[in-house]
């Protein structure tokens, strides 16, 4: 057992199966589905979930398999047994149990095909245009029987348990559900009557597989409606069932319109699901409470257990930015641990646009097979590499690079690591982005990197010269990120504003750098439609000002939505007092007035403003390509400076692939 952490390593039995520890990874939409032939689990899965057992977690929960619905995975499809059966044996191999998620469509996998206990309402901006269809006696009985043939083949693959899908708008949780179903039959009413499906569906498993695999269940904590099922109701659901199953592990948030709490963004603090799952603990006496809910830090995992408020603690996304968290923390390395900073840009980001999965801080999910851990080789021959910017892109090429044997120098202009982070790290409740950027500067410290501050390295011939004779590189790696447009150019008009020049007129960079103190009254006029605009009007609302975003979108940060920040996001722009006027674009400005204008509508204002602050976009800082192309045998561009406006997630990417290649 583990000095460390002494709960968090102590093996508990969940029905048949014995864990190793008490830290497991929740099912998650991965998307890996499609790398093989038919939609059937592949290879990709397979390692993805493989590395986090080789990382040490002792319970993997695979994609979800739906039952019915348009979501590609068929769990009755005895196809799936042979990519299940490897993905099993790999797990077990590397000592980790692995199970997979039966979900059953419900509405919110689609109405067009969808099916519900009672007719639901159509959801158009999720795609989801037909009211969905109340299910017959026969229909439900066809969905007991598909979850029984589910559990037998997830027996036959070596699998070791089901989960069952009865939250974020599962059908088990639409029959929970007193907003959701309205059946007058024994299928609705009282409580009694809509655990009936969820009932059913358990003796079926057990009467198919008995108690050879285990099975757990994913239960609805809140459904966060008027009426609707609350953390009391879970309580009682969980009473009845104690015993039956293995584990229940309750949260909240119904898709498509909560999906904001099924992963939490960074603004929320870890544990918000404990208002559910404490209750849960309290009823039940022979069935295993796991926790989930932004889980980062095995300490405060470590003091659940203690306090004996769960059983076993999920630890997703932690896991997907580090696959290597469970034995890092048995071995003491806290902190050497990759953090998830909460963005979810990568990995929720992508599963909802059908994407395969990534992480923004670990650009080797989805690589497993390649990149994982163990495949990393020195390098063939040693060079010494000079690298020109410290923000990630630089760092993380520093890290791959040193790590297989190259002697690595770093110059940065400022005289703090990480580019760009920092300033995306002092947007309100996104702190938390500056801990990819200590993680990096840590690893590279103990990798040997030299970083050194301060020095910007110009196009000047004498310090080109100077950089020559003082560091020798054969190779220069070009990561010197992106400045802001300040011209307003961008899509919608295809025009630079007119009177950009004026002194009223900045970016979001001067105003963090300092080099503008924002006024009274600021007009942001963001065309992006990212975080950067609500970020900083709600900076400057909350110090008073009297803050208005215009954009030609329909809304400031329509892109977060994607990353489930509008339940966090949003009343903090409100409580912030930010006005977002849509639709309106910058005409021109002169002197203190500013022009606005309706992109479809012909009507016109002014405004006298202290600042309009443009955010259109960012161009590449990559004019010393140039100047070393010719003069060393390697000169590469990496990050930002190549991709302009580039993510965290696609900087690293970007350095790691070449600090493998080179
Ligand atoms: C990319 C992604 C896809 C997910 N897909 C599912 C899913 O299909 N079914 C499910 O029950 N939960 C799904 N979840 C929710 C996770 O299982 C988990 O409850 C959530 O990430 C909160 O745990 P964490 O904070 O430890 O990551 C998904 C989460 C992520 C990040
Ligand atoms: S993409 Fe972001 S939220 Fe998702 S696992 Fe990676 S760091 Fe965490």
């Amino acid at each position: 057992m583990s000095e460390y952490f002494k709960h968090l390593f102590t093996p508990i039995e969940l029905g048949p199966i014995r864990l190793r520890n008490r830290i497991y990874v929740t099912p998650h939409a991965t998307m890996f589905a499609s790398d093989a032939r038919d939609n059937l689990p592949g290879e990709t899965l397979a390692y993805y979930c493989a590395e986090r057992a080789k990382g040490g977690a002792a319970l993997i929960g695979g994609h979800p398999m739906i039952l019915t619905g348009r979501w590609p995975l068929r769990a009755t499809d005895p196809r799936i047994v042979v990519g299940y059966r490897k993905l099993a044996s790999m797990v077990h191999e590397q000592g980790g149990r692995c199970f997979i998620e039966l979900a059953s469509g419900g509405t919110n996998v689609g109405n067009d095909r969808g099916v519900s206990p009672f007719p639901w309402p159509s959801h158009p901006i999720h795609a989801l245009p037909f009211t969905s269809r109340e299910l017959s006696e026969e229909e439900i009985e066809a969905q007991v029987e598909a979850y029984g043939v589910a559990a037998k083949l997830v027996r036959e693959s070596g699998l070791d348990g089901v989960d069952l899908h009865g939250t974020h708008g599962a059908l088990i949780s639409e029959f929970l559900s007193p907003v959701m179903n309205h059946r007058k039959d024994r299928w609705g009413g009282s409580l009694e009557n809509r655990m009936r499906f969820l009932e059913e569906v358990i003796r079926r498993i057990r009467e198919y597989v008995g108690e050879e695999i285990a099975v757990g269940m994913r239960l609805m904590g809140d459904e966060r409606f008027d009426g609707g099922h609350r953390p009391e109701d879970a309580a009682q659901v969980a009473r009845r069932l104690d015993g039956r199953i293995d584990w229940i592990t309750a949260d909240q948030g119904y898709s498509p319109q909560q999906e904001d709490w099924q992963a939490v963004p960074m603004y929320v603090e870890s544990g918000y699901n404990l208002r559910i799952t404490t209750p849960l603990k309290s009823v039940l006496k022979r069935t295993k409470v796991g926790v989930v809910g932004k889980y980062v830090d095995p300490t405060f995992a470590e003091s659940l257990l203690a306090s004996g408020q769960a059983d076993i603690v999920a630890m997703t996304r932690a896991l997907i930015a580090d696959p290597e968290l469970p034995n890092k923390a048995m071995q003491g390395r806290l902190s050497e641990i990759r953090p998830c900073i909460g963005v979810l840009q990568d990995c929720w980001g992508r599963m909802i646009r059908g994407l395969p999965i990534s992480c923004t801080v670990n650009p080797i999910v989805s690589r497993e097979k390649d990149w994982g851990v163990g495949t990393l080789h020195p390098a063939a021959a040693r060079k010494k590499i000079l690298v020109i910017g410290g923000g990630p892109a630089g760092l993380e090429f520093a890290r791959v690079a040193a790590e297989r044997g190259h002697k690595v120098v770093v110059y940065e202009k400022t005289r703090k690591p990480g580019g760009q982070a920092p300033i995306a790290a002092m947007l309100p409740g996104r702190e938390n982005i500056s801990a990819i950027v200590r993680w990096l500067v840590d690893q590279v410290r103990s990798l040997g990197v030299e970083v050194k501050y301060g020095m910007e390295v110009t196009e000047d011939e004498a310090v080109v010269q100077f950089l020559f004779e003082e560091e020798k590189p054969s190779a220069v790696v070009i990561a010197t990120g992106s400045s802001p447009i300040r011209t307003g150019f961008q899509p919608y008009t295809m025009n630079e504003v007119d009177g950009w020049e004026e002194p009223v007129v900045c970016t979001d960079q001067d105003i963090w750098e300092g080099r503008v103190q924002a006024g009274e009254r600021v007009i942001i006029a963001d065309s992006l439609s990212f975080i950067e605009a609500p970020g900083l009007a709600e900076h400057l609302g909350r110090r008073g000002k009297n803050v208005e975003v215009v954009t030609p979108l329909a809304y400031t940060g329509l892109e977060t939505n994607l990353y489930n920040h509008w339940d966090h996001l949003l009343p903090r722009l409100f409580s912030a007092r930010v006005k977002v006027t849509p639709f309106t674009w910058v005409r021109r400005v002169r002197g203190k007035t500013v022009t606005l204008y309706n992109l479809y509508h012909d009507s016109v204002r002014q405004e006298e403003v202290d600042n309009l602050v443009l955010i259109t976009g960012r161009r590449q800082e990559d004019s010393l390509y140039g100047v070393f192309r010719g003069m060393v045998p390697e000169v590469h561009l990496i990050g930002d400076a190549r991709i302009g406006g580039a993510r965290i997630g696609n900087a690293l990417y970007d350095a790691a692939k070449l600090g493998r290649e080179i």
